[in-house]
């Protein structure tokens, strides 16, 4: 049972074509890894998901108990509540003046909203307020306990160590209840100790929560490590589409991020400082090759 569909999704953005014609289907209790070079427009796909972008062309169902909701159809501040999609950013966008119960707290402002019925009186003393009230903070004590940061909750979300607020902002994403979590870069900056950590809630949440995650990511030990099945993007275009031991021997993704020269280079020796691969076809820009990636051997 898919959870989500897109299909045959391109977004434009004048003459460039940062996705081009791309399907692909995630499911439900998987984690779905979307991977390629810088620019191959992964962070684009999480703006059409998550209605920052309308799609200039392409489909995209999300599958919410039972019935289907097409995203491309709802204006984009609805689609978080309505199909149930929450993402996070590559670069870290937490309430830094805030408390970390705080920062889980105001992410759960729709659901006390409307509960309070958008009205002051419903503030003030309705019980189905303070009964969501209850619950939100139910839920944020949830998840400050998996990402472990019960004893920091009363402290400023901006004090935390960097890993730290990677966690929060994936437990401040959980807390609106979502069905498919959209992470962006997660294990961008974090050493090889906080990189674990992230595997280990990511694993955790696929495991308890029954949701979907859809992960861009650069680091490979977490790519090869948790992913049921790995999506590559080069130049917009799905390159391929499948397990990540397969994904790991795959000559055209060998060759997307690091051109053809560079395998040569490669097979002589050591792996050293790669050039920016060249501009490629349609006149798209340069890109820089992604973090190491790591050549099976094996
Ligand atoms: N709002 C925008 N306007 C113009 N070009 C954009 C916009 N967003 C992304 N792009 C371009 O689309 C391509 C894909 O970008 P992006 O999706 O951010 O790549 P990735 O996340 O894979 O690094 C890049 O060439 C980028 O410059
Ligand atoms: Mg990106």
């Amino acid at each position: 049972m898919p959870l989500v569909a897109v299909e045959h999704l391109t977004m434009r953005f004048g003459g460039l074509i940062a996705v081009d014609n791309l399907s692909f289907t995630a499911y439900r209790d998987e984690i779905t890894a979307i991977i390629g070079p810088n620019g191959a427009g992964k962070t684009t796909v999480f703006n059409c998901l998550t209605g920052f972008y309308r799609p200039s062309s392409g489909h995209l169902s999300m599958h919410v108990g039972g019935e289907i909701v097409r995203l491309e159809r709802i204006a984009g501040f609805r689609i978080a509540r309505r199909a149930g999609i929450a993402r996070t950013f590559q670069n870290i966008r937490l309430f830094a003046g805030m408390t970390v119960l705080e920062n889980l707290i105001v992410a759960q402002h729709n659901s006390l909203m409307a509960a309070s019925a958008f009205s002051i009186a419903g503030l003030l003393g309705l019980r189905r307020y303070r009964s969501a009230e209850a619950a939100a903070v139910e839920r944020a004590r949830h998840w400050l306990d998996r990402i472990g940061l019960t004893d920091r909750a009363d402290g400023l979300a901006g004090a935390l160590p960097y890993g730290a607020q990677r966690r929060l902002e994936i437990a401040r994403a959980l807390c609106t209840g979502p069905l498919l979590l959209c992470l962006d870069e997660p294990a961008a900056g974090l050493n090889p100790r906080e990189s674990e950590e992230l595997n280990q809630l990511l694993l955790l949440i696929r495991r308890e929560e029954g949701i979907g995650i859809l992960l861009i990511e650069h680091d490979m030990n977490v790519v090869m490590g948790i992913s049921d099945h790995v999506i590559v993007l080069d130049y917009g275009r799905k390159i391929a589409d499948a397990a990540p031991a397969e994904i790991r021997a795959d000559p055209r993704v060998i060759k997307a991020y690091l051109g053809e020269e560079d395998i040569a280079e490669a097979r002589e020796g050591e792996i050293g400082d790669v050039a920016p691969a060249e501009a490629g076809a349609q006149g798209q820009p340069a890109r820089t090759r992604g973090p190491d990636f790591p050549l099976s051997r094996e």
